[in-house]
């Protein structure tokens, strides 16, 4: 077996983290957060206390608020946008429609999105079939979505380009800069779906000129099902009309009785009705977490365990099925035994030896956060080896 412990270089306190905030380490090695993320510990306490404010409403002055704000605001320094271009959401498929619902559309429009794509970023831009316009599908190359692919795709009556910077099957990375360029060079928007990066890869929203960025908070980063986040450029904003308005949409909230409709001034506009207050409050203790850590130590160490599980897969006799050059890969990595069966047994064994793994299309994936170490690699690989 290939020395893994190379690849052991985290800059943080790797081991109080784990023993702080995820418990289930002692039992699990947990490679799957492509699927969901395991709560941190001290967002499971933030929780327990706003539940206690929901059995007693006298407990609550203000924190809610003061939670989503601070949620806004961390998020922003993430994506490095300001906060006030963030609005709070419940899913990505949600964040999408309110984005392909609020802009003003020709029959013959068309819209360019990567075949196998995550089904909430298609639907939306498939339900505008009503009004004419067509999605139209880049065929992937193996592994790969190919930037000349996409390219060749987009016509004068294209509109919109919706990828997800990283892929769901099997971790494929968009070259985000240069899509950004393409878009940027032929008048498209483009509309970028994070789930599967956003809070454990850099995401430099104004280095790839991307218009809208939007994630679900329950992968990584680390929330619940049920918070999302949608960045929209003020640019974009100018094209995109509200269509889910409610109270939490206009300057004046409930209290407004003349119903002005005077929407906020910023990305607060697409925001409906009541929000997910113990979703928001979830979501700025995860980002707490992730800024203490950083994203540049977190994203290196998640992608050295992915590096020690690839080092290990490369020594048994199965097929890597992700994309592995430097600007495309991540910190997801997928691999089949050759057959879709062999590969369903192996998740189902792994679990049984203490190792959570995911089966997307392309085989096993597996899935690494910052607070991943080698050791999960290495329990990982020892039951591939054990199932060959
Ligand atoms: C790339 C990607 N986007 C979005 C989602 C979730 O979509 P939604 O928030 O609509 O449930 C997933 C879930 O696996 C995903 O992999």
């Amino acid at each position: 077996m290939p020395e893994l412990s190379r690849f052991a270089t985290p800059s943080f306190e790797i081991d109080a983290l784990r023993a702080a905030e995820f418990p289930l380490t002692a039992r699990w090695a947990y490679l799957d957060h492509a699927t969901v993320s395991p709560m941190p510990a001290r967002t499971a306490a933030v929780i327990a206390e706003r539940v206690a404010a929901l059995q007693d409403p006298s407990q609550e002055t203000g924190q809610r608020e003061a939670f989503a704000r601070e949620g806004r605001e961390r998020l922003g320094r993430l994506m490095r946008v300001p906060a006030g271009q963030i609005a709070l959401l419940t899913n990505l498929a949600e964040a999408m429609a309110i984005v392909a619902n609020g802009l003003t559309w020709r029959s013959g429009d068309e819209v360019v999105i990567p075949e196998q794509e995550f089904s909430s970023l298609v639907y939306p831009w498939l339900n505008l079939g009503r009004l004419g316009v067509r999605v139209v599908f880049v065929p992937k190359d193996g592994p790969t979505t190919d930037l000349d692919r996409i390219a060749a795709a987009i016509t004068p009556r294209t509109r919109v380009v919706a990828v997800s910077h990283v892929e769901f099957q099997n971790g494929f990375r968009h070259d985000m800069a240069a899509l950004g360029a393409l878009c940027r060079d032929r008048h498209v928007l483009l509309a970028v779906d994070v789930t599967q990066s956003l809070g454990v890869l850099p995401v430099d929203v104004p280095a790839w000129g991307a218009d809208v960025v939007a994630a679900h908070g329950y992968k990584w980063l680390m929330a619940m099902h049920g918070i999302a986040a949608l960045f929209i450029s003020a640019a974009a904003m100018e094209r995109v009309q509200p269509t889910v308005p409610g109270r939490s949409s206009v300057t004046g909230g409930f209290e407004a009785l003349d119903f002005a409709l005077d929407w906020h001034p910023d990305a607060r506009r697409y925001q409906s009705g009541g929000p997910n207050w113990i979703g928001a409050a979830a979501l700025a203790s995860s980002l707490r977490l992730i800024e203490e850590v950083g994203t540049a130590a977190g994203a290196d160490q998640a992608t050295a365990v992915a590096d020690a599980v690839l080092a290990g897969l490369h020594a048994l006799p199965v097929e890597i099925t992700s994309d592995l050059r430097p600007t495309h890969r991540s910190q997801i990595v997928s691999f089949t035994t050759g057959s879709p069966e062999r590969d369903k047994t192996l998740v189902s064994r792994a679990r049984e030896g203490g190792v959570s793994l995911g089966r997307r299309g392309m085989g096993v994936r597996i899935a690494s956060h910052f607070w991943n170490s080698v050791a999960d690699a290495e329990r990982l690989i020892d039951v591939v080896r054990a199932a060959e």
